[in-house]
């Protein structure tokens, strides 16, 4: 998804975006510039048709908090998740891009053998409501996608995209919303303090926390301080269905707000 976002965000005048999957097989050599073992590998590149970058930037790309854009509107985080990911799994995310040339990501994941098992995609399991909730989230693509998830499941959806935002919308609105879904890693006011804001506001506020990372310090800390879940992103539809009712059905019977 992070790939996908950027590569949206280099084609302002519209593009082209290009997956392309496929089997190879890395010998001793190729593996060896990888610093990669020989084997089977499952090759994934992503391509795009904008902007391009320059030697100097593609140097950094994967560096935390590196950004090229302006103040407030990217958190550097995204390319060094991916390069997290990609390590987590043994596997390399390599670059190549050149000013007005686009850009390639490819990724390089080691095959396994055993079978393909297939997942249902939605259907079953999808569990609906028709509460309130409050997504906040600074990416804006998350945030629609998001709220296109949420509503499918029944829920009216109050969106807002920074942690003053959200607590501008909640000051006005804690009555009504019942949920709120808070992203961790937010320029500016991160998901902590967004937290205590909201805390503040309404001491039993219902907050589910969402982040790109796997659930880290950061987040166990503040579920340790009373938020009521985590959620991985990108978000799977079943998982989030069935996370907002275990919160939205706890202690059932308790009047909302204030
Ligand atoms: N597909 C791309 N085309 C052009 N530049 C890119 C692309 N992907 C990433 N970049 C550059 O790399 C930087 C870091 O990307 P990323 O880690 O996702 O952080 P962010 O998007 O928050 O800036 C971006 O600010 C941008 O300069
Ligand atoms: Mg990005």
């Amino acid at each position: 998804m992070n790939l996908y976002i950027n590569a949206w965000q280099a084609m302002p005048d519209g593009g082209d975006l290009m997956v392309e999957t496929r089997n190879v097989h890395l010998g001793t050599k190729d593996s060896a510039t990888y610093d990669l073992q020989p084997g089977k590998y499952v090759k994934i590149s992503v391509t795009d048709t904008g902007t391009g970058m320059d030697e100097e930037i593609v140097s950094r790309v994967f560096d935390p908090f590196f950004t090229t854009r302006e103040l407030g509107r990217g958190t550097g985080l995204g390319l060094a998740s991916c390069y997290g990911i990609v390590q987590n799994h043994q596997g390399i995310i390599d670059v190549q891009s050149a000013p007005g040339s686009g850009t390639t990501f490819t990724i390089l994941l080691p095959a396994v053998d055993g079978a393909v098992s297939e997942e249902k995609m939605i259907a079953d399991g999808v569990q609906r409501g028709r509460e309130t909730i409050l997504l906040v989230e600074d990416e804006a693509m998350v945030l629609e996608v998001g709220k296109d998830m949420l509503e499918a499941m029944g829920y009216t959806v109050l969106t807002a995209d920074s942690g003053p935002a959200a607590l501008a919308v909640y000051d006005s609105k804690a009555d009504v919303i019942d949920l709120v879904i808070l992203d961790m890693v937010m320029p500016r006011m991160g998901g902590k303090e967004t937290y205590d804001g909201l805390k503040r506001i309404n001491p039993r506020v219902k907050v589910l926390l969402s982040s790109g990372y796997s659930i880290n310090g950061q987040a166990t800390a503040l579920m340790d301080r009373g938020c009521n879940g985590f959620i991985q992103k990108p978000f799977e539809i079943n998982e989030l269905s069935q996370k907002l009712r275990g919160i939205l059905d706890e202690r059932q019977g308790q009047l909302h707000g204030i």
